[in-house]
């Protein structure tokens, strides 16, 4: 059985030392202060409160998306999620780690299953790019639009973009058979068009945030559709969840984890840095990243006390990164805890070819195993951090597959949670993105939002007063 590990000694006292590592007395202090928020996290979860902790067990959303990937099978080439946020990261980071890298260009790697495209932006040259390309292959290509409100503008306008190009080129009744709508059971506006117009439906679950809910429709029909293992998927994340419940932080890996986080924001190091040694696992850091900073960013606590809290998180990739990042990393403020990730058999390999014999000094490379290679640079990059002392937790795959995806996701949406009790502030809302939103509606003119128009409109005016 495949599994993940965290290791955690590099971030100790013996190994990076007093001033930057965690002692053993302050491992003991910090287990007895995780405590209460393992126990906050496991009351909550008894009380319904956070129902994302029961998606690996629910049935009900597992044959729904089952059965709707089987209705499309062998009927589409191309898959296409419209949605943004947690109803896309998380589409995207499991296709980047569980999909070959060639599988949308490449029909033998993809075995007969639709390419996937996941569109979370509104950048008309990006989405006039797709549609140039996509012309007559209109009638071959299924849209999913993942959003559970239904208003976020960026999906909206992506949707009605759609919709409106389903019904010139195919006809009235086309969007039925083209749209598959991922949306809240009862209310919101795409429940109303969804229902209203006849589409396919799949349910965003009550109560379960987008950055939480890979593990439903949201994140699943997309990974069924092109060919990942979905029940592998929530096995991991139920093995995990044997793990996380436990108030012991030394035998629960997602206690440890945002015990250590915790304590290093508080001593100095508020940025915290995915570096994933693996092309596959690159979208897992994209996806951690608004994990993290929606859930914990901050401005009260849960007693309403101004508090402006929250460690940044930052993805940088291995080995890509070395030759960008690591400098600073290394040798500019010593206020990050790094977080690597990775994989122990690739499950492929390269052999690196012969040396020319001009150039000799290549021959310790000539018959060497990439994955040799990659993981002496993943080991080398945290010695070279440890010795400036940059404290360094590694999260190890022994292989990258399903299962220990699932492990990984269910690993960290419970980090963030304790994480979130430790930090005394609510963790599943996100206030600061509704005034950027309402702004959007000012300025795109919405009805309603004519008085915030003319409060902002000063201030986002470009006068002229440019530098070059
Ligand atoms: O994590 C979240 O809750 C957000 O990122 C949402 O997923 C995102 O704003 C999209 O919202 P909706 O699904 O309503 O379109």
């Amino acid at each position: 059985m495949s599994k993940i590990g965290l290791y955690y000694k590099n971030v100790s006292a013996e190994v990076v030392g007093d001033e930057h590592g965690i002692s053993k007395s302050q491992f003991a202090e910090l287990a007895q202060q995780v405590k209460p928020a393992i126990a906050e996290v496991n009351k909550q979860r008894k009380e319904g409160k956070i129902p994302y902790r029961d998606l690996p067990y629910n049935k009900e959303y597992l044959e729904s998306v089952k059965q709707v990937a089987a209705d499309i099978e062998g009927k589409f080439e191309n898959f296409v999620v419209l949605g943004i946020g947690g109803s896309a990261l998380g589409n995207i980071a499991l296709q980047t780690a569980l999909s070959p890298y060639m599988y949308n260009t490449d029909a033998a790697q993809r075995n007969g299953k639709p390419r996937l495209f996941v569109f979370d932006n509104v950048d008309p040259a990006q989405l006039s790019s797709f549609l140039d390309w996509i012309g007559d292959k209109l009638e071959k290509t299924v849209f999913n639009v993942i959003s559970k409100s239904g208003r976020t503008a960026e999906t909206a306008s992506q949707f009605l973009t759609i919709r409106q190009l389903l019904t010139d080129k195919l006809g009235r009744h086309a969007c039925r058979d083209h749209i598959i709508a991922t949306t809240d059971a009862n209310e919101g506006t795409m429940r109303k068009i969804a229902d209203d117009a006849g589409y396919r439906t799949l349910v965003v679950p009550d109560g379960v945030g987008g950055r939480f809910s890979v593990f439903s429709p949201v994140g699943l029909l997309s990974a069924a559709v092109c060919g990942i293992d979905i029940d592998g998927l929530l096995e991991g994340a139920a093995q995990m969840d044997k793990k996380v419940s436990g108030e012991d932080m030394f035998t629960n890996p997602a206690a440890m984890n945002a015990a250590i986080n915790w304590h290093y924001y508080n001593r100095g190091k508020p940025i915290s840095v995915m570096f994933p040694y693996a092309y596959a696992l690159k979208d897992f850091a994209d996806w951690y990243r608004q994990l993290w900073a929606e859930s914990l960013g901050k401005s009260v606590d849960l007693k309403g006390n101004e508090v402006f809290v929250g460690p940044t998180p930052v993805k940088a990739l291995g080995t890509t990164d070395q030759h960008s990042q690591v400098q600073l990393y290394r040798e500019g403020p010593n206020d990050k805890l790094f977080t690597f990730l990775q994989i122990e058999d690739f499950g492929k390999e390269i052999t690196v070819g012969s040396t020319p014999n001009c150039a000799p000094e290549l021959g310790y490379l000539a018959g060497a195993k990439m994955s040799k290679l990659i993981n002496a640079e993943k080991m080398a990059t945290e010695y070279a951090l440890l010795h400036d002392k940059r404290p360094c937790l590694t999260v190890l795959f022994d292989r990258l597959d399903a299962v220990t995806a699932g492990q990984f996701i269910y690993l960290y949406e419970v980090t963030t949670s304790i994480a979130g009790e430790l930090f005394g502030i609510n963790t599943y809302d996100q206030p600061a993105v509704e005034l950027g939103k309402e702004a959007t509606f000012a300025l795109m003119d919405r009805e309603g939002y004519e008085k915030l128009a003319e409060k902002i409109r000063p201030v986002t005016k470009i006068d002229g007063d440019f530098l070059v």
